[in-house]
Formats: C-alpha cells, sequence, structure tokens
C-alpha cells in the first residue's frame, strides 16, 4: 500500500512521518484498499456489516439516474436512494450544471459577515412550495440539525409559559444529534449517551393514535389548565416502518396541539421534497404544522443541505429582536454552493414535473407490489407506503413470536429477523443487480425509495426479482446467504 503514495514528508515540528495520498490516487483507488482504509481509519465494523449484505466489495465508478455503474462491468438499479438523499438521482445533470455555473462565476461560498444573496433566495424558493404562513427559514446541513433549529425555537418561544417538556412517537427517528436523539426511539440508539433532552421531559406515545396523544397532554395537563408540554414532534410517514398514519391524523395533531398551546413539528427529512408525490407528505392532508423540517433530497444529491422552516409570528417570539436573532447559528448554515444547489432542486422538481412523477411512479410500484402479494400471500403480510417510499412486510413470524418473546429485545429473534431481511438484501444484489434496504428498527420490513426518475421498466425488474425470489422460497436465498457467510458465524460464535 505504501508503494502507491507519492511522497513522504517528514514534519520535523510534529516530528511525524506523513504521506498523503493525492485526490488523483484517491479518485483511482483499488475497492481492496480504500476498504482498508474505512477499516483502519473510519470504521471497521461498518464494514463488516457491509461484507455480511454482500456490499463492501461493490467497486463503484460512477453513477447517474437510477444506475450505479461498478467496475465489473454490472449496472445496478438503486431503490434506495441514498436513504431518500437521491430524490434527483445520482448526478442529475441539472445540479452539475449549476455547480459548474457557480465555479465559473467564483461564487462567494462563506461570508458571515454580510447577507449572502442565495441565503435569502432558497427561503425564498421554499416558502413558494409551503403553505401559508410557512415563509421563514433557518438553514442547516443534516435533518437532525434542523430538529435541533425546531426545538430550541420551540423553547425559546415557550420560555415565557415555563414549559419543560416534548412530546414525541415511541419508534421514531429525527436524527442522532443530542437533542434529536432525545426524540430518537427507532432502535437503542439512544443507549449510552446523555441526552440533549433528558427522559424526564420528553413523553413517547403512540405513533397515529389521537387518542393515546389526548391522554397524554391530559396528564400533563394541570390545575389551571395549562400543560407543560413545549412541542410535539411527528414524522408525516413513519421512516422505519414505512407507515402512514390514519387518514385526518395529521390534522387532528396539528389542532389539537393549537387547543392546548403546544407547538407542532412535522419532520419531513425522509419523505418531504416531493417523495410522498406531494411537496410535503402532510399536503395529502388539508393542514398546516408549525414548523416542518426538510433535509435529504433538498441537497440534490450533491451537497449537505436542511431547512427549519416555521412562521414569521413565531420565528419573531423566539429570536425577535437584534440581540437573540443570531442565538442560533452554525459556521456552515447555508454556503452559497449548496443553497444553489437547493435553488436548482427546487427548479427541477418544478420544470420536471418529478413530484407528479413521484406519484404517478408511486402508483405503479404499489400496483406491482401488491400484485406480488396476491400471488405470494403467506410471504408478504402488507404493502404499504406511498410515491417513492414504498416497502413490502415480510412474513418473518413476527406474530407468533411475539407470543412467545418481547420481540423488540430478544436478541435471538432479532438475529432471525437479520439474518432473513440481509438474505433478500444480498440476493437482490447478488442475483438481480437491485439495490434495496432495511432499518434495524423493523427488520421484516423490506424498504424500497427510488429516486423520483425512476421509470416503470426499472420498477418492472424490482417486481420480477422479488417474484423470481420468492418464487424460489425465502428459505432458498438463507440458505446462500448463511453459507455465504458461515465462516464469520463460526468465527463470531467461536
Ligand atoms: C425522518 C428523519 N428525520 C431526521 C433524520 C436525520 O437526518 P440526518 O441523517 O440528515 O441527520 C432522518 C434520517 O434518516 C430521518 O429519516
Amino acid at each position: 500500500m505504501t508503494a502507491m503514495l507519492t511522497a513522504v514528508v517528514v514534519d520535523n515540528f510534529e516530528n511525524k512521518a506523513r504521506s498523503l495520498l493525492s485526490l488523483d490516487q484517491c479518485l483511482d483507488l483499488d475497492n481492496a484498499v480504500a476498504n482498508n482504509f474505512y477499516s483502519q481509519h473510519l470504521n471497521k465494523y461498518m464494514l463488516q456489516l457491509f461484507d455480511i449484505l454482500g456490499l463492501k466489495d461493490m467497486d463503484i465508478r460512477g453513477a447517474q439516474g437510477v444506475e450505479i455503474w461498478l467496475n465489473d462491468g454490472r449496472t445496478l438499479l438503486d431503490f434506495s436512494a441514498g436513504l431518500g438523499v437521491l430524490g434527483l438521482g445520482h448526478n442529475h445533470p441539472r445540479i452539475i450544471e449549476a455547480e459548474r455555473k457557480c465555479h465559473e462565476r467564483k461564487v462567494i461560498d462563506c461570508i458571515k459577515i454580510a447577507p449572502h444573496k442565495l441565503q435569502g433566495a432558497l427561503a425564498y424558493n421554499l416558502s413558494q412550495f409551503l403553505p401559508e404562513p410557512l415563509n421563514v427559514s433557518f438553514l442547516a446541513v443534516s435533518g437532525a440539525e434542523a430538529n435541533e433549529a425546531a426545538m430550541k425555537l420551540s423553547e425559546r418561544v415557550q420560555t415565557p409559559n415555563r414549559k419543560t417538556k416534548f412530546l414525541c412517537m415511541r419508534g421514531a427517528f429525527h436524527g442522532k444529534t443530542h437533542g434529536a436523539l432525545s426524540l430518537t426511539t427507532a432502535t437503542d440508539v439512544q443507549s449510552g449517551f446523555l441526552l440533549g433532552v433528558p427522559k424526564e421531559n420528553v413523553i413517547y406515545i403512540q405513533y397515529g393514535d389521537i387518542n393515546a396523544m389526548r391522554e397524554a397532554i391530559k396528564i400533563e395537563t394541570g390545575g389551571r389548565g395549562d400543560n407543560s408540554i413545549i412541542a410535539a414532534m411527528v414524522e408525516t410517514i413513519r421512516g422505519t416502518s414505512c407507515e402512514i398514519p390514519p387518514a385526518g391524523y395529521l390534522t387532528d395533531f396539528v389542532q389539537l396541539c393549537r387547543d392546548n398551546d403546544i407547538l407542532s413539528i412535522f419532520d419531513e427529512v425522509k419523505v418531504g421534497m416531493g417523495r410522498s408525490g406531494r411537496f410535503c407528505a402532510f399536503q395529502h392532508e388539508n393542514v398546516v404544522p408549525d414548523i416542518v423540517t426538510l433535509a435529504k433530497t433538498l441537497g440534490g444529491g450533491k451537497r449537505e443541505v436542511a431547512a427549519m422552516v416555521t412562521s414569521q409570528a413565531l420565528f419573531d417570539r423566539a429570536y425577535g429582536n437584534k440581540q437573540d436573532c443570531n442565538l442560533h447559528s452554525s459556521s456552515f448554515s447555508g454556503l452559497g454552493e449548496s443553497c444553489a444547489v437547493a435553488i436548482e432542486t427546487l427548479n427541477i422538481l418544478q420544470d420536471e414535473r418529478l413530484i407528479e412523477n413521484a406519484e404517478r411512479m408511486g402508483d405503479y410500484l404499489s400496483k406491482g407490489l401488491h400484485a406480488l402479494k396476491a400471488k405470494h400471500p403467506k410471504q408478504i403480510l402488507d404493502v404499504r407506503g406511498r410515491g417513492m417510499f414504498q416497502a413490502i412486510r415480510l412474513n418473518f413470524h413476527q406474530e407468533l413470536a411475539e407470543k412467545l418473546v418481547d420481540v423488540s429485545k430478544n436478541p435471538l429473534f432479532q438475529t432471525y429477523q437479520t439474518v432473513l431481511i440481509g438474505a433478500l438484501v444480498r440476493e437482490l444484489y447478488d442475483r438481480h443487480a437491485i439495490l434495496v434496504h432495511f432499518q434495524p428498527g423493523a427488520r421484516d420490513i423490506l424498504h424500497f425509495m427510488p429516486p423520483f426518475i425512476v421509470r416503470e421498466e426499472q420498477i418492472d425488474k424490482l417486481i420480477a426479482a422479488l417474484d423470481e425470489i420468492l418464487s424460489r422460497g425465502i428459505g432458498d436465498a438463507t440458505v446462500r446467504f448463511v453459507a455465504k457467510n458461515i465462516k464469520r458465524v463460526f468465527r463470531d460464535i467461536i
């Protein structure tokens, strides 16, 4: 490995021999060598997980649209789409062109002591997609940060009311920074961390159950009729399990919040930006929350951009004077090129009618998945989701196991489910060149999240591949999966 490194520099000051890889070397890095760096300098255990799924040796040459090209000549169809980042697909030509324009014009990326034109322009464009009064944005670089911003704004708004608690859903995912983590319970990701919001300040309730929310508020309501809840946060489609809440739930959610002086926060990080067939998934109902958070597809698949959007009235209550207006800020909030890419992303959604396409292709995908369920009723329990976020729930004997053990805590049952779902993911990749994923919080659910530009024939390939695998039986795929991992099974057990 050292032979390929160019210059070895000995820095006397640091007294450390330094041998850097050049960018050109990195772009042409051999896959095995790259994996070595990943293992030694990044996260060797993640690499092991990729290995189990057969994805470690995916030697990627490039990607465009729904396709990923491998150096071994194979072309993959990407139905995982960066877990939601790639609404426009890989390397959308207009996003590349937007970046080129920025480079050509030497657009300023960072000016912190004067306004940046593109930040205001992006915030304006966002307001054009969102209903009134959602027209004031805070720009961030990740979904978790957008949610942090939403939580902090809510805390400031409610400061005069001395409220101290957040309400959120069991099994929710809102990100992994300390504050957002406090409201994230999808898997055991809180374990071992001090939380930004202590557990006693968070009320966890059942997703989709408005009565549970009503009850929780009642419990928190004191003699004078006021309650301790600052804000309630909810995913408008639950990400881990791809669950759409009952019709009217989001409307009732906001109304209940309004009636009780609780701020409503809709987390649209995963399903916003058109994935559900509307700009935001809450727009399937006639409702407007106090705050909405967006990320993932907003960056056009090329940039890290996120946004928390609220009303001027709430922004004023939180930060409405010259002393407090910068209380919440960040160095990388709204870099020029990121804003340019996000602005172009919104234009692409509109010009190419991609939200409409997400809905149309979503209907097509849904029909295909329902036909599959009709053909394999014993293996597929249900088809769920909407637009470009759909999933099938597989019959991994969850109901039977629930009668015997606490499935959310039983490691043996979890391993069993992981093997089955892992086998499907690996089979789709190995034999059909299709990438899909699952979430650790719901291991019997296989997710399909194509870019919004997906075509019917690409969906047909997915359905045909699933049909072929299910016709042979999940057991068949599992045997091959276990055989491929047999060495590891022995090594881990012994
Ligand atoms: C619904 C939801 N909220 C928040 C986040 C966190 O976003 P990020 O990973 O950009 O911090 C995610 C990430 O998957 C998400 O799905």
